[in-house]
């Protein structure tokens, strides 16, 4: 028998709008997602990413537009006539059920038979890493366990949709970047197509497929994590997802720009005279390699040196650039190295290559 080819774009939004009073919360989105796709909302808070999930989940209803998932439309349909397992912030289980009953919530629901229930929630509970702790009951678990039973439970009823809003926010550092890799992991493993809202750049660009950078109820850029770390599509994305420079500076002819009384190698498509904005990332101004003859080289002086570690977030500044600031990462061994210090002078290079105009 031929079966139909399952479609691949598994969700559709189509002009999705969202009024609260007076106040557009949503603009007008349009996003696909394929087929086994781990999908990251990226954007600062208030600019409506839990908004759009909940559209997704039929939690709120859109003021306009239209939802598409797996082929069906689900513009108008109760939450309950969805496809979809969903994981808050906030450890949302059930106080008074014990992990079992929480985890097979879904399933009762369903009315399951009890022994297949028994032996799906053993399923689950072991598939998050916490086999054998379906009789303790969530006040017994730590946030990061707490998190990973609302993940059993979300899972339960294998959903063709796993929508997690922030699930890592509430947790402290280590459990949230290990939690993090283990839901990549199992979404990997079981092809669940998902939707995770956050608003930790790391966190995006670590997990996703695709980073969708949302920003006052628009989305200014969908893209992989490289395409939206080394191409920004806009000042805001630069500026959000990572550190990056922005230095003043005008077109000064055929592949050259001037900033302050220097001029730099950049290629550029710009009207002479033209003010320009420059994008650079810090890994982006080198220290070295610098070989003689490289262009796109000048003195700078180091302001400021902040110690994070394995690096430190150098502040520079030079005459070259009409004194206006950069900052650089350079390695603690590198400093030392070069006996550099605050007020230290260093030459330095910007990678023609990385640099991005806007305007
Ligand atoms: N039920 C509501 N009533 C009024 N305003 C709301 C409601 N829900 C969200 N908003 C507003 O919509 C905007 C987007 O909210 P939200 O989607 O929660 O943002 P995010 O999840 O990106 O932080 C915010 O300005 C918020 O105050
Ligand atoms: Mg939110």
């Amino acid at each position: 028998m031929a079966t139909e080819p399952l479609p691949q774009h598994y969700l559709q939004l189509t002009g999705i709008r969202k009024q609260f009073g007076n106040f557009e919360a949503l603009k007008g989105v349009d996003l696909t997602v394929q087929r086994g796709e781990f999908v990251c909302f990226l954007g600062p808070s208030g600019c409506g990413k839990t908004t759009l999930l909940r559209i997704i989940a039929g939690l709120e209803a859109q003021t306009a537009g239209t939802l598409q998932q797996a082929g069906r439309d689900i513009s108008r349909l109760a939450p309950a006539q969805r496809d979809y397992g969903i994981v808050f912030q906030s450890y949302a289980l059930f106080p008074n059920l014990s992990v079992a009953d929480n985890v097979a919530y879904g399933l009762v629901n369903r009315r399951e038979p009890r022994e297949k229930i028994r032996q799906r929630v053993a399923e689950l509970v072991a598939l998050v890493g916490l086999p054998g702790s379906e009789a303790k009951f969530p006040a017994q678990l730590s946030g990061g366990q707490q998190q990973r039973i609302a993940l059993a439970r979300a899972l339960a009823t294998s959903p063709g949709l796993l929508l997690l809003d922030e699930p890592l926010s509430a947790l402290d550092a280590i459990v949230r970047v290990h939690l993090r890799q283990e839901i990549r992991a199992l979404q990997r493993q079981l092809g669940v197509t998902t939707i995770m809202v956050t608003h930790d750049q790391e966190e995006a660009l670590s997990v996703a497929d695709r980073i969708v950078v949302m920003n006052h109820g628009v989305i200014d850029q969908v893209g992989t994590p490289m395409e939206v770390y080394r191409e920004p599509a806009t000042p805001f994305v630069a500026d959000f997802v990572g550190r990056i420079n922005v230095l003043q500076g005008h077109a000064a002819g055929e592949g050259r720009l001037r900033i302050g009384a220097s001029e730099f190698h950049c290629a550029h498509a710009r009207a002479p005279g033209s003010p320009v904005k420059l994008y650079l990332r810090p890994e982006d101004v080198l220290a070295r390699p610098i070989a003689a003859g490289d262009s796109n080289v000048f003195d700078a002086r180091i302001e400021k040196i902040e110690f994070l570690g394995s690096y430190c977030l150098v502040r520079v500044s030079s005459p070259a650039l009409g004194e206006q600031g950069l900052t650089v990462y350079l390695s603690l061994n590198f400093l030392a190295e070069q006996q550099l210090t605050e007020g230290s002078v260093l030459p330095l290079r910007l990678l023609p290559e990385r640099m991005r105009l806007m305007d």
